[in-house]
């Protein structure tokens, strides 16, 4: 919107999408509104006590009129879905070629890991016009990513991922806020994204140094929780190899055929006797409890890493 800014400003593309609505719907129910407030003033006027108007008449509601206002009633709200779902859809699949970042909740925090391994604690750096995509989890109790200027806001639920995403618009700091009561410090859990050139990203980001990518850490607690031992080529038991399974059907046990996407990924490591793979032993000890969020998003990235479909 231009002139009088409103509200939080809008600093991505999904922004001017949800004003447009927002302001329709804002129209559309003032116009309503009035004009049914009018009619209620106009009436309790002309029928009041005593006053001489005829008070018999002809049927009350004339077929046209009932036809019309049910059919005019009908198509505006199918206009209305279809506007919102429209950008419904936009806000919930990202475009291709996004940055994905990780993002995780913990009370009272916001911990974040760039693709190269940067990480940082409530301060999210991001390029201007690129489509970032954030893989959200939760450590502990439900909190909510909330960034008013971009539009965007997301439940982040513990032992499920989340996803969110947004291109930024307008170079600037913008305000972060958990939008989920969470606990004492709920009101703490603040932050902000910083929206840069993206050649001032890209120096940022190498000013920052290479950290532990995700899938490097996988591939760390791949070993060290002991899945080397029994997934792979060298392994003593014999376990599927996830070597080019990821995102590819992967035949169950129980006679299902499932994706082998983050989901499933998790719920092998949490449920692994749910998921057997055709022709293997359920022996897998479940990892409930002893691997954390962010550990789980490792494996996931170190799972995705060793190939499949992208
Ligand atoms: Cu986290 Cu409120």
């Amino acid at each position: 919107m231009t002139g009088i800014a409103f509200g939080p400003g809008d600093a991505s593309t999904l922004a001017p999408q949800v004003n447009a609505l927002f302001y329709a719907l804002l129209a559309f129910s003032l116009a309503l509104g009035t004009f049914l407030t009018l009619l209620v003033v106009v009436y309790s006027v002309k029928y009041r006590k005593g006053s001489d108007v005829p008070r018999e008449g002809g049927r009350l509601r004339p077929m046209p009129v009932e036809i019309g206002w049910t059919s005019a009633t009908l198509l505006t709200a199918f206009a209305i879905f279809a506007w919102s779902a429209h950008v419904y859809m936009d806000h919930v699949n990202p475009p291709p070629g996004a940055i994905v970042i990780s993002g995780l909740a913990k009370q009272w925090m916001w911990k974040f890991r760039h693709p190269g391994g940067q990480r940082e604690i409530d301060e999210l750096h991001v390029p201007l016009g690129r489509p970032v995509v954030l893989e959200l989890g939760s450590q502990d109790v439900i909190h909510s990513f909330f960034v008013p200027a971009f539009r965007v806001k997301q439940d982040v639920v513990p032992g499920r991922g989340n996803r969110l995403w947004f291109t930024a618009s307008k170079v600037g700091r913008y305000h972060l806020f958990c939008a989920e009561y969470c606990g004492t410090e709920h009101s703490e859990m603040i932050g902000s994204i910083e929206v840069m050139e993206p050649e001032d990203y890209a120096s940022w980001l190498a000013a920052q140094g290479e950290g532990e990518t995700l899938a490097e850490g996988g591939e760390r607690l791949f070993h060290s929780f002991g899945c080397s031992g029994c997934h792979g080529q060298s392994a003593q038991v014999r376990a599927p190899d996830l070597a080019g399974i990821w995102n590819r059907p992967v035949a169950l046990a129980s006679g299902e055929t499932v994706i082998a996407d983050a989901a499933y990924v998790r719920d092998s490591v949490l449920m692994p006797d749910r998921q057997v793979a055709a022709g293997y032993r359920p022996i897998m000890p479940s990892f409930a409890g002893l691997i954390d969020e962010e550990e789980l998003q490792m494996i996931q990235a170190y799972v995705e890493s060793l190939g499949g479909q992208p």
